[in-house]
């Protein structure tokens, strides 16, 4: 067996291989220039933020967006649109990024984590049923990890309690489910195109929907609520969540290669599921995409069953890195976050959770809403973001890391 580099082996790779890597063509560099040498910097004065959003609403085949700074602003958005406030109730996703959920706290409103199924980490269903209150008054879904959420079901608990239903596409920028891209089957679909994601515009994203209404009053609390044509005169409590000029012309050239970038991206995560089952290693989880929908592998994540290996999740997470890859491990499920344990995000109140316009149990009990996600949470690794410039030789020694290390602690 071969000895492993955390134990003074020589590592399967000198060059460590980073966990995501930055896609940019020479287009990008091209566009940015362009902007510099126009002056023309935020997206009023410019033209391409506003051609990226409207490449992106072809792409996604969707009526209306709203292009904002990152993806935390446009779940904020969302829910000032959708008039979510003190007392209200949100149903989130643990599993996927913090700020899937805290925007309800911006809002004054309470998110309530609903658990995960063992598989995917998707939120599930019957657990959303559980936590649905009268104070319910949104559900927000995850495409973790660059997978398809099973929709229906949500859609539906959506339409029997009539309660909007958010997508939250950060990871998933198309992929697809039962043949509709991500994002356009909720009342909006929320995207980020931060450094690491299926596109990058920097920072960024954008918030996709068939509803004009909603999507103008979003566009309107992410411009200050500034009302056009009347100085400067604002009906309400706005955000500068503005997309820039050099966002967009970044963006321009990413939209570009999407497709492309989708496939090859496609095809890593299958070479690598193919050549990880040869492995035959008992307690290796390899993922599978669901099969009413495409994925886009935005992290490829496995999970051990810990019981067959003789070393903890962070040990081999730690050997593995140490071999060179620099795959990772998924924080806490948001719910486990201290602040959601000592409910204290607003100076020493505890507000919103103990505001009087909240009429459920005070002060939420965090610590046990998820098993199942703490659960996943505890067993997974992020072994790559399965970027399209990856090459034979990167997937090789991938494999070659995850066999050393995993048939080192394999109990036999
Ligand atoms: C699921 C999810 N939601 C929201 C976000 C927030 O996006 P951003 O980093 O652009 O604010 C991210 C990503 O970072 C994410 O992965």
């Amino acid at each position: 067996m071969e000895k492993l580099a955390l134990h003074g082996g020589v590592p399967v790779r000198k060059d460590p291989l980073p966990l995501f890597e930055v896609n940019l063509g020479e287009e990008e560099s091209k566009n940015v220039l362009e902007v510099l040498k126009s002056r023309k910097l935020v997206q009023t004065h410019g033209i391409w933020a506003n051609k990226f959003g409207e490449m992106i609403k072809d792409y996604l085949g969707s009526k209306y967006i709203v292009l904002a700074n990152n993806g935390t602003s446009t779940m904020h958005l969302s829910l000032i649109a959708l008039d979510i406030g003190p007392g209200d109730e949100v149903i989130c996703s643990p599993l996927g990024w913090i700020s899937s959920g805290t925007p309800s706290l911006y809002q004054n409103a309470i998110p309530i984590y609903a658990d995960v199924d063992p598989e995917f980490g998707f939120i599930n269903p019957e657990d959303v049923r559980k936590k649905i209150t009268s104070r319910t008054k949104a559900i927000s879904v995850v495409h973790t990890w660059g997978l398809p959420a099973d929709l229906d079901p949500i859609l539906e608990i959506g339409e029997q309690y009539n309660i909007p239903i958010v997508e939250d596409a950060a990871e998933a920028l198309g992929a697809s489910y039962k043949n509709c891209k991500v994002g356009t089957l909720g009342i909006f679909g929320s995207f980020s195109t931060v450094w690491n994601k299926i596109i990058t515009t920097g920072e960024g994203g954008f918030l996709v929907s068939d509803d004009q209404f909603l999507a103008d009053k979003a566009k309107h609390y992410g411009n200050f609520a500034k009302v056009p044509g009347k100085g400067d005169y604002f009906d309400g409590l706005g955000y500068n969540y503005r997309m820039t000029e050099l966002m967009g012309a970044l963006g321009v050239g990413q939209v570009k290669r999407i497709e492309n970038n989708i496939s090859i991206r496609r095809e890593n995560a299958a070479f690598l599921s193919k050549q990880l089952e040869s492995l035959e290693i008992d307690g290796l989880q390899i993922p599978k995409e669901p099969n009413y929908g495409k994925g886009v592998w935005w992290k490829y994540t496995l999970l051990l069953e810990l019981k067959q290996f003789c070393a903890s999740r962070d040990e081999i997470v730690k050997a593995i890195r140490s071999e060179g890859i620099l795959c990772d491990a998924p924080v806490l499920p948001d719910n486990l976050q201290p602040f959601y344990q000592n409910h204290q995000i607003y100076g020493t109140t505890k507000c919103p959770w103990d505001c009087h316009y909240y009429t459920g149990l005070s002060l939420v009990d965090y610590s046990k809403m998820c098993p199942e996600a703490a659960n996943y949470s505890d067993r997974a690794i992020w072994l790559t973001g399965c970027s399209p410039s990856l090459n034979r030789n990167d997937l090789d020694s991938i494999i070659h890391a995850v066999e050393k290390v995993l048939k080192w602690y394999k109990i036999n």
